[in-house]
């Protein structure tokens, strides 16, 4: 039965819905199997789990939905994702990146496809010149982070994809922090969105995984193979956890969304704090392209305290908001970027960038917002004097 067009929020609720040939349950169960029977020796849909798993393809079939791609690969972490990506591309090859994404996506780049004849420009991907300019005869991707990790940067997806099409590029969006409920870069003329499905997509800290979605579907099928040779699948049980988070994924937002919103404000406002990234304040230099091509600015904020070195004080003080690297999930938590998720950028780099020892990455989950506030306010207030 052909369903008519639905809004994201059916989509995401109905992931891996139907899918139980057998007993028709609800739930998609966990085909907790690495292999399969194949009576008479006919090889079946489903052969060997690294190939392919009854549900991780409820997931998959999900995300593509989701976010109007030819497929979706699944993969055992975003990096796994990342990598995938990666190997799309042959020795020679040159990456335009944008300056602060993921630390660990600049770390693969530099301890691993370094030396494997991979090259790489990191730029101001807010800046079509910048990233004009960096543009290479063997330039053959264009990846990009919007908004950024930990800057909430915005850079401008249809632009950049016309941009890279004119080379022979591609462009790949990671949209980590968005999610297709709110950015779908592919609509935009991205190539490929790639996903830590740790964060918002599974969205309650307990799971690792990565996806990679493609607009065609001979790419996807490289993807595809790609994931089978390598071996860095999903396990059923991990994308079960995923389908099981996903499924709440839009109200999740709309909820941190709102609370994030209320937090930036307060933030603004606060003697002891210098500056907030947030695209949903109108003073962030990203807030109207933000608005042209998301639906919402997400629920994560960076914030720069005056009292720069007393930032481990201001963690050490909060109560409700927990220390701990990773986002998206229902607990809100505070990252040092400076120390931890950006620590393999040189420090030169780091502080060119803005990445300063005073820099919070704050991850907006579900709790109160007043609670929130409240907190963050008595451990700001530990700063005075
Ligand atoms: C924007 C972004 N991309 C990719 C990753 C890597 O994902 P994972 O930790 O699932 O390997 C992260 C992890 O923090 C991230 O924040």
């Amino acid at each position: 039965m052909s369903l008519p067009k639905l809004h994201q929020e059916s989509i995401v609720s109905h992931v891996g819905v139907g899918q139980d040939p057998a007993y028709g349950s609800v739930s998609t169960p966990i085909y907790q199997t690495v292999t399969y029977q194949h009576p008479g020796g006919e090889l079946g849909r489903y052969d060997y789990t690294r190939t392919e798993n009854p549900t991780r393809t409820g997931l998959s079939e999900g995300l593509a939905a989701l976010e109007g791609g030819a497929g979706a690969t699944l993969f055992s972490s975003g990096m796994a994702a990342i990598v995938a990506l990666f190997h799309l591309l042959k020795q020679g090859d040159h990456i335009v990146l944008t300056n602060d994404v993921y630390g660990g996506t600049y770390r693969v780049l530099v301890d691993v496809f370094q030396h494997f004849g991979l090259t790489y420009t990191f730029v101001d991907t807010r800046n079509l010149e910048a990233v004009a300019d960096a543009i290479r005869p063997e330039t053959r991707l264009v990846f990009v982070e919007t908004p950024s990790n930990p800057l909430l940067m915005i850079s401008p997806i249809r632009a950049l994809a016309e941009l890279a099409h004119q080379h022979r590029a591609r462009l790949a969006v990671d949209n980590t922090f968005m999610t297709a409920v709110r950015q779908r870069p592919l609509e935009l003329g991205a190539d490929y969105v790639v996903y830590s499905a740790t964060k918002y997509l599974a969205g309650h800290n307990d799971v690792l995984a990565g996806a990679l979605i493609a607009q065609s579907a001979d790419e996807q099928d490289r993807i595809h193979a790609l994931a089978n040779s390598t071996g860095g699948v999903l396990a059923p049980f991990d994308a079960w956890l995923v389908m099981r988070g996903i499924k709440t994924l839009a109200v999740r937002l709309d909820r941190q969304e709102a609370n994030a919103q209320r937090i930036a404000a307060f933030l603004a406002e606060h003697p002891q704090v210098a500056r907030v990234f947030y695209p949903g304040l109108a003073q962030h230099p990203g807030h109207a392209l933000h608005r042209q091509q998301a639906s919402g600015p997400g629920a994560m904020i960076s914030f720069q305290l005056r009292a720069e070195h007393r930032y481990a004080d201001f963690m050490n003080a909060l109560r409700l908001v927990l220390p701990a690297v990773s986002l998206g999930g229902t607990e809100s938590l505070i990252t040092h970027p400076f120390s931890e998720t950006h620590r393999e950028l040189p420090e030169e780099v780091r502080l060119a960038l803005g990445i300063r020892p005073g820099l919070l990455r704050l991850s907006v989950g579900l709790e109160h917002a007043d609670d929130l506030i409240d907190d963050l306010a008595q451990a700001l207030d530990r700063l005075k004097g």
